[in-house]
């Protein structure tokens, strides 16, 4: 009998093939569908991760098996709306493991906070399931390089959520600055001004709220008592958990230059910030951060403003190509190109605002279901997600040791600079292990 996924790979090999007729396709398509339902579970349910199944649900051949939550108060509650939607209360677990054993379960959807991970990641990885994790891709750079290596090695399909590259405007904007209208790019902004990232007051230590396993929470990070900024949505602006803005936002944006530009790792990187708007709140990654990538023949910029929500070309997040003819201004809500001009004629077109059509996030995830079935690399592939989640952590040490980092890709650490590469990885708290792959 074949396992699930050589049924699903043979359905989809066929489906990935040429020239199949559009009847023969549908029945293809409809095979998998009826007969062989993909597995889904969920683990980390508060935001992002119901927001992903929801999306998941979509997907006709998609069914919910399991959902997974360190605390009980997210689980029942995200429990109880999925059942609402399809019918069929979840399995739920408090522990991930149980979902890596359950083998109906063909993919799983990974939206804990940034340090939970790659645990889950590659252990998935490992029995033989699909992921679609959240970006970051991980919390450290060789937590994301120990991913790679495992979704290659157990060849599984990894989606990393960053969904841009899903999106239609978005990929208008990539294939423009391809077409050279713009003229030699030099230089490439990408910002973020947000409220939320000044993060909040000071609050005590208290004991754990009924229903949560913050031990488990913590997981493979260092002990702390309870507090509940280093919680639910919070804990990105502490180190041990997230990285900040950059990570948070970062990613997002910075994984734009860095596909119109084909490219991966720039020749060095050097920040400068600090927690200068609100000093008094509980917060220790910078709420204030310009990072500079230096790519040889164009410099990509990050910069970041927690407590600020008017940001650069009126948007409060962006990423903005600037060419000797013309800049693009890109976000989430569309793009637009303004030119520079010679004898008071544009030296490019003129292209008013071209609102998004707000897609980007079921067709990623339409993406990774069609990639489960075929076999195939999804649209942003584990590879991508490493490439920027490796730029933006650097990012991050650059700041933290106030240094010129260079990155030695043969070595996969920073250049004769012992400081930097002391923070490349995390030491994991027992009993958990960082993973041998
Ligand atoms: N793609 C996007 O646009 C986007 C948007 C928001 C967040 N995210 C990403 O999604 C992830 C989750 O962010 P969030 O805002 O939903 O965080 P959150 O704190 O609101 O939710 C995380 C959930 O994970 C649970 N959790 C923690 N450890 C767990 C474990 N070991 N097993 C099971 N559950 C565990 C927590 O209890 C919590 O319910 C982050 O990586 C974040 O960067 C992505």
């Amino acid at each position: 009998m074949k396992t699930r996924r050589q049924f699903i790979q043979s359905a989809g090999t066929a489906l990935a093939g040429a020239a199949l007729s559009p009847l023969l396709y549908e029945q293809v398509k409809a095979g998998v569908s009826a007969n062989d339902k993909i597995g889904v579970a969920l683990i980390g349910c508060n935001s992002m991760g119901q927001f992903n199944l929801k999306d998941h649900l979509r997907v006709p051949e998609v069914e919910c098996i399991a959902m997974c939550d360190v605390d009980e108060n997210v689980l029942g509650e995200r429990a109880k709306e999925i059942s609402g939607i399809t019918g069929k209360m979840p399995l739920l677990y408090n522990d991930y493991r149980k979902v890596i054993d359950n083998k109906s379960i063909d993919v799983v959807i990974v939206a804990t906070p940034d340090h939970w991970h790659c645990l889950p990641t590659v252990h998935a990885c490992e029995a033989g399931k699909d992921v679609y994790v959240e970006k970051p891709l991980a919390n450290s750079i060789a937590e994301i390089q120990v991913m790679l290596k495992a979704a290659r090695k157990y060849n599984s399909v990894v989606q990393v959520g960053q969904q841009q590259r899903s999106g239609q405007h978005w990929q208008d904007c990539v294939a423009l600055v391809k077409s050279g209208k713009l003229g030699t790019i030099r230089k490439i902004k990408t910002w973020g001004y947000f409220d939320y990232g000044k993060g909040g007051p000071k609050v005590a230590d208290t004991d754990t709220p009924a229903g949560v396993n913050y031990d488990m929470w913590l997981g493979p990070s260092p002990k702390h008592a309870f507090n509940k900024n280093r919680f639910h949505r919070s804990w990105r602006f502490f180190w041990e958990q997230g990285g900040g803005l950059l990570t948070d936002w970062g990613v997002h944006l910075l994984d734009i230059p860095l596909w119109a530009m084909e490219v991966t790792i720039p020749k060095s990187v050097m920040a400068t910030g600090g927690i200068y708007g609100y000093p008094e709140n509980y917060i220790e990654t910078p709420d204030t951060l310009n990072v500079l990538y230096d790519f040889g023949n164009f410099t990509l910029e990050w910069d970041h403003a927690g407590g600020i929500s008017k940001g650069l070309y009126g948007r409060s997040y962006g990423v903005a190509f600037i060419g000797n003819n013309g800049t693009l201004v890109v976000n989430r809500e569309g793009w637009e190109v303004t030119a520079e001009e010679v004898e008071g004629k544009p030296k490019t077109e003129i292209i008013p605002l071209q609102p998004a059509d707000k897609q980007d996030h079921i067709k990623h995830v339409q993406n990774f279901i069609e990639c489960v079935k075929s076999r195939n690399r999804s649209v942003c592939d584990v590879e991508l997600g490493h490439h920027t989640a490796l730029i933006a952590h650097a990012g991050n040490i650059a700041y933290r040791t106030g240094k010129k980092l260079q990155w030695d890709s043969s070595q996969n650490q920073f250049m004769n600079d012992a400081q930097a590469n002391a923070l490349l990885k995390p030491s994991y708290r027992s009993p958990w292990k960082f993973p041998a792959v």
